[in-house]
This record gives structure tokens, C-alpha cells and sequence, in this order.
């Protein structure tokens, strides 16, 4: 499902607590405590995702970094179900009652829903809605600024890495003609709205040094 920007549910008061980060932060260390690249990657992503809650409203920022934490939990091996992990992460947390809107993040971090055409899931993506709207960019743009062990990479640097690493012929390759320049519009609309904040290149590091004033 998808829906039209703004329409993302007021979340609930209680769930903007700081609670609902150290929840996310520590139900990530443990399912992921066997992965140790991936929990780094994570710990990272949600270091950033705390620098861009500038580019959310306020009452979104412990949502951010909550999502940002958790949003690769589902490559942990006794989650699996799909194999696709923003689904199989999403539909344990679900299960698990977390909030609706934190598991449709979750689900769709990074332009997933292009991968998933690839593998042809989009029932499975379809369990959980998707909008375009500055959380979801925001999450995108920190997994996209985080690499492996959670080196820091600007987004294009990130993207060559993943065409990289998964290698021709793979769903990521296969789906980046229409993924990456989702995932690269999503880093201008965050960049973009840092700089009204005074926040610029230097500072958020989301593109190629070469490109910044
Ligand atoms: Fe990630």
C-alpha cells in the first residue's frame, strides 16, 4: 500500500518517549549480537539518523533513530521467513508490537521496495505501507551515509560499494536503475532541507566531497 505524503499516523505520545530509542537500541545489540559488522553498521546509522532528526519534526526524531536502529534486524537467521530482510525485520517487529508506523519504516528503508520487485515480493511489501516523506527519507539517507562496520561514506560512495559488493546479475544491481535515483533524490530532498537549517555539506557529509562548497 501505498500513500500519499502526509498522511503518515500522529504517533502515539507515549512512543516518542527516549524509552523507545533504548528499546530499539537494546532489542538490536541483542538480536544481532552474532553479527558484529552488522550491529556496527547499525549503532552507526543510528548515529546518524540523530544528526538528521534536524530534518524531521520533533515529535519524529525518537522515531528516526529508533527505526534507524532496528532497520536490519531482519538478517538476523532466526528472523528469516522471505529472505528479504526489511521484511522479514518488519514483520517481527510486528509480531513483537512495535508501532505500525515504525515496522512501515522499517520495512521500506532504502528504497526497498524496488529490490523486492526484483525477487518479486511485492505481496510481502505490500503488508506495510510506504511514504514518501522526510522520516522515510531520513532513515534512507543515514543507512545510505553508513557502510559495512559502520564506516562513514557519503551516498555515492555507498552506492558504489553495494553495486560492488552484490555484483551483476544480483537484485540490488538489477533494481538500481530505478533504486538509485530514488535513493539520490531522497538524499537531496534531506540535504536540502539541513541547509534551510543552517546545516550544510560539511557538516552532514551526504555527498562526495568533490561536490561540496
Ligand atoms: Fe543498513
Amino acid at each position: 500500500m501505498i500513500t500519499a505524503p502526509g498522511q503518515r499516523p500522529a504517533v502515539d505520545v507515549e512512543l516518542q518517549l527516549p524509552q523507545l530509542v533504548d528499546a530499539a537500541a537494546d532489542l538490536t545489540r541483542y538480536i544481532l549480537a552474532d553479527d558484529s559488522e552488522r550491529l556496527r553498521h547499525s549503532e552507526a546509522v543510528a548515529v546518524r539518523a540523530q544528526l538528521l532528526t534536524a530534518a524531521v519534526d520533533d515529535d519524529q526524531a525518537p522515531f528516526l533513530v529508533a527505526a534507524a536502529w532496528l532497520h536490519d534486524v531482519g538478517y538476523a537467521t532466526g528472523l528469516k521467513q522471505t529472505g528479504f530482510h526489511p521484511v522479514d525485520g518488519a514483520r517481527h517487529l510486528r509480531a513483537a508490537g512495535w508501532p505500525p508506523a515504525l515496522c512501515d519504516l522499517v520495512a521500506h528503508h532504502s528504497g526497498s521496495r524496488y529490490v523486492a520487485k526484483v525477487k518479486q515480493l511485492d505481496d510481502e511489501m505490500g503488508e506495510f505501507a510506504f511514504q514518501e516523506d522526510l522520516i522515510t527519507d531520513a532513515l534512507t539517507v543515514a543507512d545510505q551515509t553508513a557502510g559495512p562496520h559502520g564506516r562513514s561514506m557519503t551516498v555515492d560512495e555507498r552506492i558504489r560499494d553495494m553495486l560492488d559488493r552484490h555484483g551483476p546479475g544480483s537484485p540490488n544491481v538489477r533494481a538500481h536503475p530505478r533504486r538509485g535515483p530514488y535513493l539520490l533524490s531522497a538524499a537531496h530532498r534531506v540535504a536540502h532541507r539541513l541547509d534551510a537549517f543552517g546545516i550544510g555539506p560539511a557538516e552532514h557529509g551526504i555527498f562526495l566531497r568533490t561536490q561540496r562548497s
